[in-house]
């Protein structure tokens, strides 16, 4: 076993704070997402959006890791092979916790994108609507993050990765929205081993080889002692002290 790709969504950052969609107390159950994560609700309240984008960017930005994301970037630097997380998630916190290997495929909210020009910079923590692009000085700032009915970044990349997966993982993701949700179809094409670590079992967890429930703070990381215990020469409690 090689390559492993995990793919991860808000479960993994519950326990961090930032909350989830589609629990009972998810940010979907508050906002409509018509409202608040698509093109035309950006076109139709652009005030609106660009607050509700900016309060959660405050708040990743706060946040701190859990140990389920720890837990990955010290898989990353311990395996033998690739390690590579294609995230659904727009907070940064893999990144903060260590990993190096991140696809964010529905962006970031640490970003901004000019819808006019395509240039890119670094957010400010609050945008407002009518914000200007930096470069091309037109009034078409919005978040650079993938909104429904626009296609997720990194598809090619993520494509390639999954058809040369041996293991892929699927973390904290309800398995709810496409094409993240069809990974797991991939990737067992690819003929890679598929497990699913989830709060519950989610609507697709019957695609996959293996599925363990619990809070991921807890089964991820046992989940990757069990890993790099197949590694000869990793002491993962030695791993464990060298975390960031
Ligand atoms: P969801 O809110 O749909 O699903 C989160 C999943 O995490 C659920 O299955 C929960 O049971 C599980 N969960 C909650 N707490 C957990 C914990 N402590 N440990 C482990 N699992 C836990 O979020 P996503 O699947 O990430 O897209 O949603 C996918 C996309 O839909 C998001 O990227 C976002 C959203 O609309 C866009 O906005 C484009």
């Amino acid at each position: 076993m090689k390559n492993i790709v995990i793919l991860t969504g808000a479960g993994i950052s519950a326990e961090s704070g930032m909350g989830t969609f589609r629990d009972t107390d998810g940010l979907w159950t508050r906002y409509a997402i018509e409202d608040v994560a698509t093109p035309q609700g950006f076109a139709r309240n652009p005030a609106l959006v660009q607050e509700f984008y900016s309060i959660r960017r405050v708040k990743a930005a706060e946040a701190m890791p859990n140990a389920a994301h720890l837990a990955l970037a010290r898989l990353e630097r311990a395996w033998p092979g690739t390690v590579t997380v294609v995230t659904q998630n727009v907070d940064g916190l893999h990144e903060k916790a260590g990993s190096g290997a991140v696809l964010h495929m529905h962006g970031e909210l640490a970003g901004a994108l000019c819808s006019a020009c395509g240039h890119r910079w670094r957010a400010p923590d609050k945008m407002e609507a009518g914000d200007r692009c930096p470069s091309c000085n037109e009034p078409t700032a919005r978040p650079d993050v993938v909104w429904f009915g626009e296609i997720p970044y990194h598809m090619d990349r993520i494509i390639d990765l999954l058809a040369e997966a041996d293991l892929f993982a699927s973390i904290g993701t309800s398995g709810q929205v496409y094409p993240a949700a069809a990974f797991v179809d991939q990737a067992r094409e690819a003929g890679a081993q598929c497990i699913e670590l989830n709060l519950d079992p989610s609507d697709i967890s019957h695609v996959f080889d293996e599925v363990r429930t619990g809070l991921a703070s807890q089964i991820v990381p046992a989940w990757v002692d069990e890993l790099l215990g197949t590694v000869p020469d990793v002491n993962p409690a030695e791993e464990e002290r060298d975390a960031p």
